[in-house]
């Protein structure tokens, strides 16, 4: 019986996860489960998987929460907040904690996770961008381990296998381009709506904007710096429209490894829930001759400044990338509610990057929440500028 905790579990990953624990059955248990405000979803989630333990942000929603769950009383409770998220995250019972909360709120329910010494299989990449080094140093104190959501991670993680550090030459990270890459026109003008129709992945509005404006790729870039400890300039970026191929890693010898399905995140979940195990996972069978073609480009840094930024931060290092993601969350926050145009997005984080004149090199937590809390009041301010 495998025993499991979902951190947002309401979220696009975490109803992806749920299905797979449904198919694998009687052998997983869930103890666990949260969301921010979507009390409705959690309910069913809740009838369904019968956790003993959940977490809202409100207590309001909790409230709620108890009023509708009337059958599960005598066996649940309720939490609240950021402190009930580490509660979740710390559970003695659990064998794996997923964490699919999108933003750095996922961050102390990481480290704590982490300090327990627990395995948790990482969707919630914001985290280990705003405190890499941070995390990746207490998961080595603490014997934690962090198993890669993320598919491109995944497929990284795959290839590299039992190969030791030293034989990795390269890692390539695949990017789809986002719903702009073959657009002549400005993105000046371009609509939430447009920007979250991405021409291969269902995900979270969040990672569908950061995926358009690229950033995503480039937050990718510095996840898999710390996941795997490799050096920057040992980490490539290449577009590949189709999502087949999900990254590729070049060894000493000049052989190249690559993971390839058809774009389904159920795949890169299961494979972190089961790990080591492999077992059947219902995405499509790949058929190249189907597919036909595999096309590779390198990335555009002028039309996607995003990329840039997020590797100008991942180089600098410290509170650098921290700064860079809270103030990219406000912004896309104010896109996706008509604040700020598109082309704001980058605009933003540059100018708060900017501002961030003396970044600490070796960051503590309180240091991280504080760059955090700063760069967010930053990015704020600027929505003012540009308006
Ligand atoms: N979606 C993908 O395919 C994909 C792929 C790779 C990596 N990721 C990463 O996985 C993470 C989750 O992505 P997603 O697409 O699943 O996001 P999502 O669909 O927006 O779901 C986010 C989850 O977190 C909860 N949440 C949001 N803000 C919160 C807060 N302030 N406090 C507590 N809970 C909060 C949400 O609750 P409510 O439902 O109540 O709002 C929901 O359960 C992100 O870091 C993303 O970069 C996602």
């Amino acid at each position: 019986m495998k025993k499991i905790v979902i951190l947002g579990s309401t979220g696009s990953i975490g109803v992806n996860a749920l299905d797979i624990v449904r198919r694998l059955g009687r052998s997983w248990q869930v103890l666990g489960l949260s969301a921010q405000n979507n009390t409705d979803r959690l309910i069913e989630q809740a009838l369904e998987f019968k956790p003993s333990l959940l977490c809202v942000s409100q207590p309001e929603s909790a409230k709620k929460l108890l009023g509708s769950l009337k059958p599960l009383n005598g066996s649940l409770r309720v939490l609240t907040g950021p402190e009930g998220l580490e509660e979740l995250a710390a559970h003695p019972q659990a064998d794996l904690v997923l964490s699919a909360v999108v933003g750095s709120v996922g961050l102390k329910p990481l480290v704590t996770a982490v300090k327990k010494g627990k395995t948790i299989a990482l969707a919630n990449k914001e985290a280990l961008i705003v405190a890499g080094d941070l995390i990746m140093k207490l998961a080595k104190r603490h014997r934690a381990t962090l198993l890669p959501v993320d598919s491109e991670h995944s497929a990284i993680f795959q290839c590299i296998g039992s190969e030791p550090k030293k034989h990795i030459r390269r890692i390539i990270i695949t990017a789809s381009g986002g719903p702009f890459y073959k657009r002549q026109a400005s993105l000046e003008s371009v609509t939430a709506e447009e920007a979250l129709a991405h021409p291969t992945w269902k995900m979270g509005k969040k990672i569908t904007v950061d995926s358009a404006t690229l950033m995503n790729k480039g937050l990718e870039v510095i996840e898999a710096h710390h996941l795997f400890g490799v050096p920057y300039d040992q980490i490539d970026i290449v577009i590949h429209p189709q999502s087949i191929v999900h990254s590729l890693v070049e060894f000493t010898d000049g052989a190249v490894l690559a993971q390839l399905s058809h774009p389904d995140m159920r795949l890169p979940i299961q494979y972190a829930l089961t790990y080591p195990e492999r077992l059947a996972c219902p995405i499509k069978t790949l058929d190249l001759k189907e597919v036909g073609k595999l096309e590779f480009y390198p990335p555009d840094f002028n039309r996607f400044p995003c990329l840039a930024l997020a590797l100008a931060a991942g180089r600098k290092g410290g509170t650098m990338p921290t700064v860079l993601s809270a103030a990219n969350e406000v912004a896309v926050g104010l896109f996706l509610n008509g604040r700020i145009s598109f082309t704001d997005i980058p605009a933003i984080g540059e100018e708060v990057m900017r501002r961030h004149r003396k970044p600490s090199a070796n960051p503590g937590l309180d240091e991280i929440l504080a760059a955090d809390a700063w760069a967010r009041g930053q990015a704020q301010t600027l929505e003012k500028v540009t308006a």
